[in-house]
């Protein structure tokens, strides 16, 4: 599996210019892909990130990529970032590291973004992989009603939704955001763009792991080479 990711991360390089603001990606694909940034620069290349995450902040720290706070920044020109499924319309479900929020509005700010994602993550339809949503604490069941009547009627062939717990125990996961994660199993979910407006129309939900037309290249990782797959 890392080879793969490492091969997508890799080919991801060679669109880094000199000068770029970059959104740095959450996961250990946009872990790699920090890691090699990190020798680039190193090397001489002047690129500003934007991290996603605490943890990619922390990594990108530890690699030597400088830092802009995401406050200041007002432009980003690419955004490299992982996924955890990737659809033939380029649609992708994000967020299994909890950091679909600030992934979401640094992609949403971004000129492009290009998707590293190993080959394992490519699927004909979305939805096997359980989707994240990110709600407000607040009234939470009365939220998770309402996802579940929209996955319902936007199609999806389940809507069974589980409440993510911190790894090591403790109660639910907060995100960086300091809100909950709600797990969807779907299964298959037809129209991911129906879902995603119904979802983003929920007061309690912060942001949802749909991410539909913000990719723009998706570069798949395979043990010997990597696959570039370019938005007609
Ligand atoms: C983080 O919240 C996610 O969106 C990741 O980008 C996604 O889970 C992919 O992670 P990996 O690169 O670790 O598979």
């Amino acid at each position: 599996m890392q080879i793969t990711k490492e091969n997508a991360a890799l080919a991801a390089l060679e669109y880094i210019e000199d000068g770029m603001t970059l959104g740095l990606g959450s996961g250990s694909t946009a872990e790699i892909f920090i890691k090699h940034l990190g020798l680039l620069v190193a090397d001489g290349m002047e690129i500003i990130g934007v991290p996603t995450s605490k943890r990619t902040e922390a990594v990108a720290i530890e690699n030597g990529v400088p830092l802009i706070e995401p406050d200041k920044v007002s432009s980003i020109q690419l955004t490299i970032d992982g996924a955890d499924e990737v659809d033939p319309g380029f649609s992708l479900i994000k967020g299994g590291g909890a950091c679909l929020l600030r992934e979401k509005i640094i992609a949403h700010a971004s000129d492009k973004m290009i998707v590293i994602a190993d080959d394992s993550k490519i699927v004909d339809t979305l939805g096997e992989y359980p989707l994240p949503i990110e709600v407000d604490p607040f009234a939470i069941a009365l939220t998770a009603e309402k996802i579940y009547n929209a996955l319902v009627n936007s199609g999806c062939e389940s809507a069974v939704t589980v409440l993510r717990q911190k790894i090591n125990g403790g109660g639910p996961l907060i995100t960086d955001g300091g809100h909950f994660l709600l797990d969807c199993s779907c299964k298959k979910i037809p129209d991911p763009a129906e879902t995603a407006f119904l979802l983003s129309k929920i007061p309690g939900v912060m942001e949802h792991g749909l991410f539909v037309d913000l990719a723009s290249i998706i570069i798949v990782g395979f043990e010997n080479h990597a696959k570039v797959m370019e938005k007609n």
